[in-house]
């Protein structure tokens, strides 16, 4: 199977010196990846910035913006035949970037934002036959708004996060989710690493492609 996986964060910058981010480390992502290589896929990564050693035989596509990492999707979109965003997209970028350092001159600032683009959104017309896998990243109604983003973003499966939980999602190395497919089924997972729960996401796209 060809896989393609985005993760970590992005980076939208603000001037030469700044950006706007979020707290993800990538883990998950990473996991996915070196799971689908151990289990004989080929993988294709796409990672915004972060400090994860790069997985032996993976294509590894460094970006940084949400631009930059919907144009890597769209370029990897035809070769895949599942597509896994655990990236943290960031959901607003500076409406426009400044070339020169902003000074701290006053005692505050106004900085205007814009949506970023949303990436399953833009790709879901490709999606063709591809297995589309998604993130929900919640601290409240984990499952309502999973099931929102599974059925607004076309996905086949979607991995739903509690983030205010201790020990779970943003740079923790475990994670507890619930795996929720489009099928109607739902698996609560305990707590387990982000290799474990990589493993059975990876599981369930093989059972799904047979
Ligand atoms: N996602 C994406 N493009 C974005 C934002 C998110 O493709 N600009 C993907 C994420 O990789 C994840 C899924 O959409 O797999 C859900 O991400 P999330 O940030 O939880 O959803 P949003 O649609 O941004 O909704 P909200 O932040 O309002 O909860």
């Amino acid at each position: 199977m060809k896989v393609l996986v985005t993760a970590g964060p992005t980076h939208e910058p603000i001037d030469p010196v700044r950006f706007i981010g979020n707290r993800s480390s990538g883990k998950m992502g990473y996991a996915l990846a070196r799971s689908a290589l151990r289990r004989g896929h080929e993988v294709v990564l796409v990672s915004g910035p972060v400090a994860l050693a790069r997985p032996e035989n993976a294509v590894l596509v460094q970006v940084k913006t949400a631009e930059e990492m919907l144009e890597a999707v769209r370029q990897h979109i035809e070769w895949c035949d599942a597509l896994i965003m655990a990236a943290a997209v960031a959901d607003w970028r500076p409406r426009c970037i400044k070339a020169e350092k902003i000074k701290k001159r006053d005692a505050s600032m106004l900085l205007r934002l814009e949506p970023a683009p949303d990436i399953l959104r833009t790709i879901a017309p490709r999606k063709g036959g591809r297995i589309f896998v998604g993130f929900a990243a919640e601290t409240r109604n984990l499952k309502e708004e999973a099931v929102k983003k599974m059925e607004s973003k076309q996905l086949n499966l979607v991995v739903a996060n509690d983030v205010g939980e201790p020990g779970s999602g943003f740079e923790s190395d475990t994670n507890r989710v619930t795996l929720i497919s489009s099928d109607g089924r739902t698996d609560e997972l305990p707590l387990m690493t982000k290799d474990e729960v990589a493993e059975r996401i990876v599981k369930w796209i093989e059972e799904r492609r047979k």
